[in-house]
């Protein structure tokens, strides 16, 4: 006897999806070779903060505030990204009719470091731009890790379901911009290459337009 037999109807909504977005950024390199020399210059004169960052260089302030071309390009890019994915996740509001405020920073990741598991508090999506990836055989160097935010999942093993899966690993490649929601716990692997890992994350923040007085 088969499903449609014994029941009326049968149905199952999936809840609570999590989006993960990767764009690739056409003929990438100009913008690498030209955020790479920017970011020389910056460390220059910056000596970086410590964040997430376990060893490595993690610029200060918004990085979105430096008027070089090749990080306004940066900043135009990100913002398409988050309002095609915002697009995509809600036909209800026009992204473009928010005020969105964009903050990044470059992080420089040398042989040994990485960052530890953190999320982004108090932003809706949160992304990661790959300037330069080391290129590796095997292994985890240079993935990035997104644990699941459901509770009790590790009862769930047994049934061997893509939807419950504990967490997600992917190695994005250079000129590639990764998005997810802010709340999305991740972390990223050591680099094991003696080549260094560049990237430039971002937080965006939509908030409802002032209305004007008068
Ligand atoms: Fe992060």
């Amino acid at each position: 006897m088969t499903q449609q037999q014994i029941f009326d109807t049968a149905e199952a909504d999936f809840l609570f999806a999590t989006p993960l977005a990767r764009f690739t950024v056409k003929d990438h390199e100009r913008l690498d070779k030209a955020l790479l020399a920017e970011g020389a210059r910056l460390r220059a004169i910056d000596e970086g903060v410590q964040k997430s960052n376990r060893g490595g260089w993690h610029s200060e302030g918004n990085i979105f505030d430096n008027p070089a071309d090749c990080i306004q390009e940066l900043r135009a890019l990100a913002t398409s990204a988050i309002h095609d994915l915002t697009r995509n996740i809600s036909s209800k509001v026009d992204p473009a009719k928010l005020t969105m405020k964009l903050s990044g920073w470059m992080n420089a990741n040398p042989m040994g470091g990485f960052n530890a598991p953190h999320t982004h508090p108090g932003a809706h999506w949160s992304g990661v731009y790959y300037v330069n990836q080391p290129d590796v055989e095997e292994g985890n160097s240079g993935m990035i890790e997104f644990l699941d935010p459901r509770s009790d999942l590790p009862n769930w093993r047994i049934l061997r379901a893509d939807a419950f899966r504990l967490k997600k690993k992917i190695r994005p490649r250079a000129g590639e911009i990764v998005l997810f929601p802010s709340y999305l716990m991740h972390w990223v692997y050591p680099n094991e290459s003696s080549e260094e890992r560049v990237t430039i994350a971002f937080n965006a923040t939509f908030r409802k337009p002032r209305k004007k007085k008068g």
